[in-house]
């Protein structure tokens, strides 16, 4: 089953006043994709003004905390997202798995969070090189998210995977189609079992030095539903050959 193709660009820790004019350009190009959805994660001291910049264009946040409220300095919940105009947010980006030693368990509590307030989440797993140099890449990711997904029976907001092998973030390397169709089909399954009835309707996107040249190729790989795009979705240069190539892929 096809399912419709989402391209989310995650700003990372890129973005001032003077780009949101960036982000119109972004969202007024998407209105001629109907057939794709796009979405942009955007840091979160600019999700309020460019939820207000770009009316009904999906403003998300990059990370959540578990925690309802409380004495959490410097986090931010899912209501306050919700709050600030944000419909969806990452969360275990292994850049936070990483820097900000985030486990498989925080990051469910933080799916749930997100979800029992109406967000959509994009769930992030992937590989170290090594993992994958030796053989493991596979049962690696299927480990991560085992641990990391969400309990599905409290909320019916949107969960979304993104497969972010972290050897190709940023780098300019990309896993071989077969690769990626390895773990896409491997990402499939685990969903399928785990939820009964929804996992073939979840998508399944592709992160890691997603550019306009590689994009159609991705694109065609079996169980890929998008993309989420770091670096080149800074620009609606960069970003909008990679949202037409998703409309492409049909
Ligand atoms: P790049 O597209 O810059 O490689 O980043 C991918 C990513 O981490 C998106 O979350």
């Amino acid at each position: 089953m096809a399912l419709k193709k989402l391209v989310a660009g995650n700003w990372k820790m890129h973005g001032l006043s003077n780009d949101l004019a960036e982000i119109e350009a972004i969202a007024a190009a998407s209105s001629e994709y109907p057939e794709v959805d796009v979405a942009l994660c955007v840091p979160a001291i600019l999700i309020e003004r460019a939820a207000r910049a770009v009316p009904g264009f999906p403003i998300g946040g990059q990370d959540v905390h578990h925690a309802e409220k409380g004495a959490h300095t410097g986090c931010i919940s899912a209501r306050m997202l919700l709050d600030a105009g944000a419909v969806l947010t990452i969360v275990g980006h292994s850049e936070r798995r990483d820097a900000q030693r985030e486990s498989d368990a925080e990051v469910r509590a933080k799916a749930e969070a997100a979800l029992g307030c109406g967000l959509s989440v994009i769930l992030c797993v992937g590989e170290m090189l090594e993992v994958r140099e030796q053989g493991a890449a596979v049962p690696t990711v299927l480990a991560q998210l085992d641990g990391s997904l969400p309990d599905r029976s409290t909320s019916d907001a949107e969960l979304a995977i993104a497969y972010e092998p972290v050897w190709a973030i940023g780098t300019g390397k990309v896993p071989t189609p077969s690769e990626i169709a390895e773990m896409h089909g491997a990402i499939r399954k685990r969903l399928t079992d785990r939820y009964p009835g929804e996992g073939e309707r979840i998508r399944i996107l592709y992160g890691g030095s997603v550019k306009p040249s590689n994009a159609a190729e991705i694109f065609a790989v079996p169980n890929v539903d998008g993309a989420l795009v770091g670096g080149a979705s800074l620009s609606a240069g960069d970003f909008m050959p990679i949202v037409a190539a998703a409309a492409g892929a049909g």
